[in-house]
């Protein structure tokens, strides 16, 4: 039987991953003062001892103002360097790619995790020593009806919001990581940038859609400046956004190829997020219902993608391999309920040698145990 594809390896700038599957982000909340702790270690570590090849870390800050949360991950201190060195260390000797997102959460900014659905800080939390700071972003629109309305940058702090991403990508290589993903998506600075219900520049910054990119493509050179060749970078997109398509496909192509022409070696494409989730009437959330995003940015740019969303069967990553649609797999949920997914996947695909997935620890006593049932027989 032939190799599946989900487990052939794939060479990117000057780096190979072992197989296609990939750790999406999953903000976890539980950062101190913006560092990684032992809960990281352990949440990102288990993904490596189950044989996933690329493991991004969660949206990262790049400027403390960044967060949305007081628990969210920073990379905006030299101090967070070395906290990060000993994960990228651990995956990588563990054989998988240890990958992180750099991100600005603009106007979405000072408020609580998810189960509090992400409710803006307050005076209360003030007094419990969280007090709400303020936001910024390409226009001065609060993010929603409770939340505070976020300082609109001038064009001069806009270039030091750039020059925080180059620093964070700086640091980012210091500390080990060997891919760096641009957040481009999910109602985050960049995308409150390139959205035209959120952007009303009148300044180079805003307007038609060269404009409204600029922002990106700007902080995507400055981070390209400090990220070495050989280590690719990503950008992910929300590829449609805005009900009624105010943020098209087509949009999402134009963006890529300026990005890929500007060095970015692979896209993530999702979807959604300036105001909430997209319209469910409009994107059914379906099982793998953003892989024709990747698809179409695949076919109309050349670019690697990485199809997410949906995705938990074996035979579907697979197929979305086989037919061309993207280049890599990512999953965030799945490898909340299976971290050893590509174990999984591997056997289910008939991958022989399966259990050599998992580190030596774990696989002896497993290939023990199959000979010890083939010989009971
Ligand atoms: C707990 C959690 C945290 C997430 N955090 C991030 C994040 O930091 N950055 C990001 O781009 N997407 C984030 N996402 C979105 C995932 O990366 C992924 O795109 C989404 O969950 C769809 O994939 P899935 O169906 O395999 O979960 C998060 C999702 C979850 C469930």
């Amino acid at each position: 039987m032939p190799q599946p594809l989900l487990f052939t390896p794939l060479a990117m700038a000057g780096l190979t991953a072992r197989n296609r599957i990939v750790v999406s982000p999953m903000c976890q909340y539980s950062s101190l003062e913006g560092g990684p702790t032992d809960w990281h270690l352990v949440h990102l570590g288990k993904f490596a001892l189950g044989g996933a090849a690329i493991i991004f870390c969660e949206e990262t800050a790049v400027e403390i103002r960044a967060r949305k949360t007081y628990g969210c991950a920073g990379i905006y201190s030299d101090a967070h360097v070395p906290q990060y060195r000993r994960i990228t260390e651990f995956l990588i000797q563990h054989n998988s790619i240890p990958a992180i997102q750099i991100g600005h959460s603009g106007r979405k900014a000072a408020c609580g995790p998810p189960w509090t659905n992400f409710k803006p800080l307050t005076e209360e939390d003030a007094q419990k020593g969280q007090p709400p700071w303020q936001g910024i972003s390409s226009s001065p629109i609060a993010p929603r009806d409770d939340a505070g309305v976020p300082h609109e940058l001038s064009v001069d702090e806009i270039k030091q919001v750039i020059e925080s991403w180059k620093e964070a990508a700086q640091r980012s290589l210091d500390a080990g990581f060997q891919m760096l993903e641009i957040h481009g998506a999910h109602g985050y600075l960049i995308h409150q940038f390139l959205s035209p219900l959120v952007n009303l520049r009148k300044d180079g910054y805003g307007g038609d859609l060269k404009g409204r990119m600029r922002f990106a493509l700007e902080l995507t050179e400055a981070v390209r400046s400090v990220w070495p060749r050989h280590l690719p970078l990503w950008f992910r997109v929300s590829a449609v956004d805005g009900d009624g398509g105010i943020w098209s496909l087509e949009d999402t192509v134009s963006l890529v190829r300026e990005l890929k022409s500007r060095g970015v070696d692979a896209v993530s494409c999702s979807s959604g997020g300036i105001n909430g989730p997209l319209n469910y009437a409009i994107v059914p959330r379906q099982a793998g219902f953003q892989v024709p995003y990747a698809q179409r940015v695949k076919q109309d740019t050349g670019i690697t993608t990485c199809a997410v969303g949906l995705i938990t069967e074996p035979e579907h990553a697979e197929s979305i391999l086989q037919q061309g649609q993207a280049d890599l797999i990512a999953m965030a949920r799945e490898f909340m309920y299976n971290p050893n997914w590509p174990v999984h996947a591997a056997r289910h695909l008939g991958v022989d040698a399966y259990l050599d997935l998992l580190p030596t620890e774990y696989a002896w006593w497993l290939k023990r145990r199959e000979k010890i049932r083939e010989i009971s027989k």
